[in-house]
């Protein structure tokens, strides 16, 4: 394992942040944290590389102690972090050039590294150039070059494609696989179920500090498999629809925004035709129901009663 964590607890005063979490991450993979807004992915990401101290628990990386080695554990660890970390009055190639001394790279070496994160992010005909000029997906992009310039075995990143253009988004996504591609290993955050799905080989749901499922999206996904989700869009709402298809039995969550409706069912249970009923009842119109496979979101859905996305 390239990662363990066992039993890694973090409070901030009364607010249990990151909870009893044990997980491992493989060499060579992109591991996806996934988790709503407060879950406790930063603070977890923070655990590991040491910005905050952990109250129990023990982390190793590279099968090193992550207090005990910190010099030669942080040689080999890149983090992208959540809040854009790059200076504005100094130019994107200098910024990098930054992060790499840091990490003892100079001269030549640190050049040539530095050009290399640049291009990589699609930032090198902007070398020159000051971050203040750029837009907010190019700055997320420089803040990936500073965290990968020194060529670590595992990047962490940090819901790197929040608020960004999906020109930025795209280009992000490619990096992370072609970085992968290249041997180095990812832990990916992220609170959009879509791209966790796409990009990661496994996949931690998060909620609460807590890690309340794990597994790749297959296995994920298995755990809902006997369930069949229902969504109904409906004209107007007044509140209690959820109520009254919550108590059908077999259903296992109802929930829903303005006039869309979702519905986690046992398929067995053959539900559609009551929760029809259960609308019309409540004098519903209903304006159109579709029945799909589980997604991610369905599995949080059903594990916390909650959606990721609404946070
Ligand atoms: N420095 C801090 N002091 C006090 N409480 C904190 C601090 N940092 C985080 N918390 C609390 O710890 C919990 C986990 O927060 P954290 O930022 O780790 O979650 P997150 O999953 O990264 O959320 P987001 O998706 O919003 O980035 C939250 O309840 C948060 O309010
Ligand atoms: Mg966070």
């Amino acid at each position: 394992m390239l990662a363990q964590l066992d039993h890694v607890t973090k409070r901030y005063r009364e607010v249990i942040a990151v909870d009893q979490v044990s997980m491992a991450i493989k060499e060579g993979e992109i591991f996806g944290l996934l988790g709503p807004n407060g879950a406790g992915k930063t603070t977890l990401i923070q655990s590991i590389v040491g910005l905050v101290a952990i109250e129990s628990g023990t982390i190793t990386l590279f099968g090193l102690d992550h207090r005990q080695d910190e010099r030669r554990v942080k040689q080999h660890v890149g983090v992208v972090p959540q809040e854009l970390s790059i200076f504005e009055d100094l130019t994107a190639q200098e910024n990098v050039s930054f992060f790499g001394s840091l990490y003892g790279l100079k001269g030549k070496g640190l050049r040539t590294a530095t050009m290399e994160a640049l291009d990589f992010v699609g930032l090198k005909d902007r070398a020159g150039q000051y971050p203040k000029t750029f837009s907010g997906g190019m700055k997320r992009r420089l803040n990936i070059a500073c965290g990968i310039v020194h060529r670590p075995r595992l990047v962490i990143m940090d819901e790197p494609t929040v608020g960004i253009d999906p020109q930025s988004r795209n280009h992000i996504l490619h990096s992370v696989r072609q970085l992968n591609a290249s041997g180095t290993t990812v832990l990916y955050t992220s609170h959009y179920m879509e791209e966790v799905e796409q990009l990661c080989h496994r996949i931690a749901i998060m909620d609460n500090g807590r890690i309340i499922a794990s597994g790749s999206k297959d296995e994920l996904k298995d755990l809902i498999a006997a369930d069949q989700v229902i969504h109904v869009s409906i004209a107007g709402r007044n509140g209690d629809e959820a109520a009254a298809i919550g108590r059908i039995e077999g259903v296992k969550e109802c929930e829903g925004d303005q006039n869309q409706l979702t519905i986690v069912s046992h398929k067995d249970a053959k539900n559609v035709g009551r929760i029809i009923q259960a609308l019309y009842e409540q004098g519903r119109e209903i304006q159109s129901l579709s029945i799909e496979r589980p997604t991610l979101e369905n599995v949080f859905l059903t594990l916390t009663g909650r959606s990721l996305r609404d946070h």
